[in-house]
């Protein structure tokens, strides 16, 4: 079908409020047509509030919900053209896999059915399981068997709200590209809650970041976390450097900043629109974007990059790479990850060290934001 709109998911205003109590406040968001978006958020911040509304199993305080060129915003959810996936796979126990997934077609008194079930069941990979019931399966099998459930239905729309919550991490991470895959061969739109960051950047396209309520930032994930615009997405999407300082020139394409007692650059096109001289900001600079050199080599250090010195006060080695914590001017908490390819023996607790960056991978914040002052941000720990 093609229409103005494809068959895009569109809120326009929408809202819900529990008495005084404002779960969603009043959220724009297009979802366009065979697209996978992710809604990424901490617990109690609206996802499944929002995907509710979608379904229509949560009537909007305002807004309307419009599904391709249909406003489907006063329909029960029976007919809208969606169909959501819980955590709980809720499989009918009695029945045997294929029956389950047959259920939508019987229901709508389709008689023949083996063909579609069989190839929804390829499809998920459990062609082989068809006779068994759903206490014989694995928790990633019985989570694809509610998944061929939903999609034999055609959906135009199909709803997923934390899928994968039930199973480990091998088995989640194995699920993600799974869903992927069956997203992109079904071409439908997949609009995925999770609070999950590395969930929501492995498999969607584009991801709305939401705190409290309100959408904070959306974007393809790669641009989220290369150009966080809250303290609350850089810290969310992994884990932000983020040191306090004021403007003090504009040179070039450059912002020139006073921060932790040191001279610090950034592009001014990475950074909030109108700072001036004398304008506060956050300089953010990513962990593994950072170099480290003991203070005995940093005269061997090349020209043009930012430095901010400390002094280690933790390592932990995770195989792959080292993250050193790090006390300074600049923060008291200040993460680098060194890939672990040469490991510089005298970077142990108690050095006084060098953090070096290349200044076009800095950031700007707007100093204003939720309360983060110098060092990362509130809500992130590394593991
Ligand atoms: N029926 C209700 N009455 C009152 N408050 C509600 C109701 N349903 C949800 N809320 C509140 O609305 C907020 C958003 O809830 P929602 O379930 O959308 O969060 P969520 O982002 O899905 O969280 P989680 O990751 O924990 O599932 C929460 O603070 C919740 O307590
Ligand atoms: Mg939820």
């Amino acid at each position: 079908m093609t229409t103005e709109h494809g068959g895009d998911v569109r809120l326009t205003g929408i809202s819900k409020s529990y008495g005084s109590f404002t779960a969603v406040h009043p959220l724009d968001l297009t979802v366009p047509e065979g697209s996978f978006f992710a809604l990424l958020g901490a617990s109690g911040c609206g996802k499944t509030t929002t995907l509710r509304m979608i379904a229509g199993l949560e009537e909007p305080t305002t807004g309307t919900v419009v599904l391709g060129d249909q406003d489907v915003t006063a329909l029960p959810p029976y007919k809208r053209p969606v169909n959501t996936v819980f955590q709980s796979y809720a499989l009918f126990p009695h029945l045997d896999i294929f029956e389950n997934v047959a259920f939508g077609l019987r229901r709508r008194g389709i008689r023949s059915v083996k063909k579609q079930v069989g190839e929804m069941l390829d499809l998920v990979q459990l062609g082989d399981l068809a006779r068994r019931k759903p206490h014989q399966l694995s928790g990633g099998q019985q989570q694809r068997v509610a998944l061929a459930r939903a999609l034999i239905n055609h959906p135009r729309v199909l709803l997923l709200d934390e899928p994968l919550g039930a199973l480990d991490l091998k088995l989640r991470r194995q699920m993600q590209l799974e869903l992927k895959r069956i997203q992109t061969e079904v071409g439908i739109t997949f609009v995925h809650v999770t609070h999950d960051q590395e969930e929501a950047m492995t498999m969607a396209d584009t991801v709305a970041v939401m705190n409290g309520g309100r959408v904070e930032q959306l974007g393809a994930p790669a641009d989220l976390y290369e150009h966080p615009r809250t303290t609350f997405v850089a810290n969310f999407l992994g884990t932000s450097n983020l040191i306090a300082g004021s403007v003090t020139a504009r040179e070039g394409e450059d912002l020139v900043v006073a921060a932790a007692g040191e001279v610090l650059r950034l592009p001014a096109a990475r950074c909030p629109d109108g700072l001036a001289p004398g304008g506060r900001l956050l300089v953010g600079i990513r962990p593994e974007k950072v170099s480290l050199a003991h203070a005995e080599d940093a005269a061997d250090l090349p020209a043009g990059r930012n430095r901010v010195a400390g002094t280690v006060t933790a390592t932990s080695f995770i195989g792959v790479s080292t993250q050193y914590r790090i006390s300074g001017p600049a923060g008291p908490d200040l993460e680098v990850y060194v890939q672990n390819v040469e490991r510089d023996t005298r970077l142990a607790p108690g050095a006084p060290v060098v953090l070096h960056w290349n200044p076009a991978h800095a950031f700007g914040l707007d100093a204003a934001g939720d309360g983060a002052e110098a060092g990362t941000g509130p809500t992130e720990e590394a593991a």
